[in-house]
């Protein structure tokens, strides 16, 4: 004769195998496994069970109650993909899908990118800083005296507390310089401020590529090779590059550079394109007072900047006839450089 507990568990099995959706699966387990389920019962009961019957009976309840918990997931997995199939048999799968957008990214980016790996190829790493920034990092530290005229509210925009929007990326030559000392050969691409009338060729805001390199005997011959090798690398080899004496209260001697190219649209005109020069002796001797230390000392190191505007190179170079598109999110223009 079989025991009562065999016969439990024929009927549990039978009866978890035939349940017909998840709720009924519960109500099997509560019946069987729950607090007073009737195996939770039978567990109870092996107290009032003699020393020989106690080992065979509670073996064959161990059984029986892997069995049914077994019995119970099983079925819960099979109820479960029944649900699914059926689900998806109403998916007529010879209906055209619907297209993914594919996103792409800025023109403006891809120059960016574009400029970046080449300088990565020189050894330049990348540095950043706030767009929002202190009249010191703008203006002071970078040797420029407090009646500039870049300095005048017509021109730039303050903020209630006297920070600014940075009017360009020489910010970040100082912020390099304050944290850590020479070697420095960084290149920081980034957005910058200015109160200009707003036309097709100017915008209140513009991007620039900031180089900083400072070491011991670094001459205008290695600012003209770097970026000579910069331009015909991004240009073409035949690009003509011209510098002119400049101004710049923060490099000394300053220049800008001019490229042509036929890489460019309406290739026969130079294009204005980087102030750049050697980093003013005033320019390390602030950024020293701010370290509190000797690091920059001007009679060991010497070092080149420069600021390259991107957004007139990248309207060249795509034919891009307005600068105002660039920050519009008009995607008919956008999908154009996707
Ligand atoms: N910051 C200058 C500008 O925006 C460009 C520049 C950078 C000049 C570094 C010299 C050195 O016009």
């Amino acid at each position: 004769m079989s025991h009562p507990l065999e016969e439990l568990r024929a009927l549990a099995l039978s009866e978890i195998a035939t349940a017909q959706d998840e709720q009924a699966l519960e109500s099997l387990r509560v019946r069987y496994l729950g607090k007073t389920g009737s195996i939770s019962v039978w567990s109870e009961q092996m107290r009032s069970l003699s020393k020989e019957e106690r080992p065979v009976v509670g073996k064959l309840l161990n059984e029986v109650r892997n069995e049914v918990t077994a019995a119970l997931a099983e079925n819960s997995e099979r109820l479960r993909a029944a649900h699914e199939a059926a689900s998806l048999s109403n998916i007529d799968i010879s209906l055209p899908g619907m297209p993914a957008e594919i996103g792409a990214l800025h023109p403006l980016t891809q120059m960016l990118d574009r400029a970046i790996s080449i300088f990565r190829r020189m050894g330049f790493s990348l540095a950043e800083g706030p767009e929002v920034e202190t009249e010191w990092y703008c203006f002071d530290a970078l040797n420029t005296a407090p009646d500039h005229p870049a300095r005048n509210e017509q021109d730039t925009f303050y903020l209630p507390d006297g920070r600014l929007l940075r009017t360009h990326t020489s910010t970040v030559q100082i912020r390099t310089m304050q944290a850590a000392p020479p070697p420095i050969r960084v290149i920081a691409p980034g957005a910058a401020y200015r109160r200009d009338e707003v036309d097709a060729t100017h915008s209140a805001q513009f991007h620039q590529i900031e180089g900083l390199y400072v070491d011991e005997d670094v001459t205008v011959g290695d600012l003209k090779g770097t970026l000579e090798f910069f331009l015909r690398e991004l240009l073409g080899p035949e690009t003509e590059i011209r510098f002119r004496p400049h101004f710049f209260p923060f490099t000394e001697p300053s220049f800008e550079i001019d490229v042509k190219s036929r890489a460019l649209k309406g290739g026969e005109k130079w294009l204005e394109l980087t102030g750049c020069g050697m980093v003013h002796p005033a320019v390390y001797e602030e950024v020293n007072r701010a370290r509190g230390d000797n690091a920059y000392d001007p009679e060991k190191y010497a070092g080149f900047a420069f600021g390259m505007g991107m957004d007139r190179l990248a309207m060249i170079l795509f034919d891009i006839p307005d600068i105002r598109l660039f920050a519009q999110n008009d995607l008919r223009f956008l999908r154009q450089f996707a």
